[in-house]
């Protein structure tokens, strides 16, 4: 298929690229700046989802867009951008890729939503919401088949311009997040899914990490002193967790991905384990990219 991806010069676009191509596909980043890295078979459009004109042709031909643009956490935390600039990307935008969408019968949508939509005190998370009221107005008023993917945080360790050094992403990672692979993962099943069925409801599909932890672990945790659950999966990394600022005692806070399961077989591969041994391995320069 000729899959679409909005703002895919970023980080999840990049990341989604290559596996695009390997799977046969013909990958379409359209960004308002160049991606880093254009490999053979993708093909690069320099345009925004806000040029109404534009979009008609930027979207002839394509049978599925992934929508990715959006501007993030990071872009409020650091006073980059205010309320109208979160409201013209995060919900005009929206509204703008999935009316052109529906206006040329492109009917295969994968929006990318966000765990934030669960805390509505930030201009971002309520930008998200209206994005995924969107998503789904578009989805049962013009039969679109759209699934809604609510990853955790996915900033990659190799964004430099967040996370200078392995350690501190490691340490964003231990409070809760998810590796940007498996968000990838989640996005190729989705289009696998778009591609084989119709869907008669939108699903919401909320992606997080990988755990060694138990419920039982979780549910008890740190009962036999603090530190001993950590110690019962990584006892040989405790004193290297507590070198790189990595807290032993606290407990991770994991969320259901029972209906990413369900309906798309995802099966998130990085946990903590990795965490550890890419520290033990790499230190601060952190494991190469693949
Ligand atoms: N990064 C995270 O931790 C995280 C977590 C959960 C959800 N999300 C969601 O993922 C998306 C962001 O993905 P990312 O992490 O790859 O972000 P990113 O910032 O790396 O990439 C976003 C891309 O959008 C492009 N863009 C900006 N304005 C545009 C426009 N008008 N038209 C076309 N492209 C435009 C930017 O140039 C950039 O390349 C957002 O929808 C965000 O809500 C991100």
């Amino acid at each position: 298929m000729k899959i679409l991806l909005t703002g895919g010069s970023g980080d999840l676009g990049q990341t989604l690229v290559p596996r695009l191509l390997v799977s046969g596909h013909v990958p379409v980043i359209l960004d308002i700046r160049e991606p880093t890295d254009l490999p053979g078979g993708a093909i690069f459009v320099q345009g925004s989802v806000l040029d109404r004109r534009g979009l008609s042709a930027f979207f002839l031909g394509i049978d599925c867009i992934v929508h990715i643009a959006g501007w993030h956490g990071i872009h409020e935390s650091n006073g980059e951008k205010n309320a109208h600039d979160f409201f013209d990307l995060n919900v005009r935008g929206t509204f703008e890729v999935f009316e052109a969408a529906t206006s040329l019968g492109i009917d295969k949508i994968v929006h990318i939503s966000t765990t934030s939509v669960h805390r509505p005190n930030t201009l971002y998370a309520r930008s998200k919401i209206l994005g995924e009221r969107i998503a789904e107005d578009y989805a049962i008023e013009k039969s679109m088949n759209v699934v809604i993917l609510r990853p955790r945080g996915f900033i990659p360790y190799w964004n430099k311009a967040v996370y200078t050094r392995f350690s501190e992403w490691a340490q964003w990672f231990w409070r809760g997040a998810v590796h940007i692979d498996d968000v990838a993962s989640a996005v190729m099943q989705s289009i696998d899914l778009l591609s084989r069925q119709q869907l008669d409801l939108v699903p919401v599909l909320t992606l997080d990490s990988a755990y060694e932890y138990t419920d039982d672990d979780l549910k008890n945790w740190d009962a036999n002193g603090a530190g001993s659950t950590f110690r019962k999966y990584y006892a040989d990394f405790y004193d290297l967790a507590i070198s790189y600022g990595l807290d032993p005692t606290a407990k991770p806070n994991r969320l259901d991905i029972v209906e990413a399961v369900r309906w798309l077989g995802y099966k998130p591969t990085y946990s903590l384990a990795n965490i550890l041994s890419e520290l033990a391995a790499h230190g601060d320069r952190g494991p190469p990219r693949t």
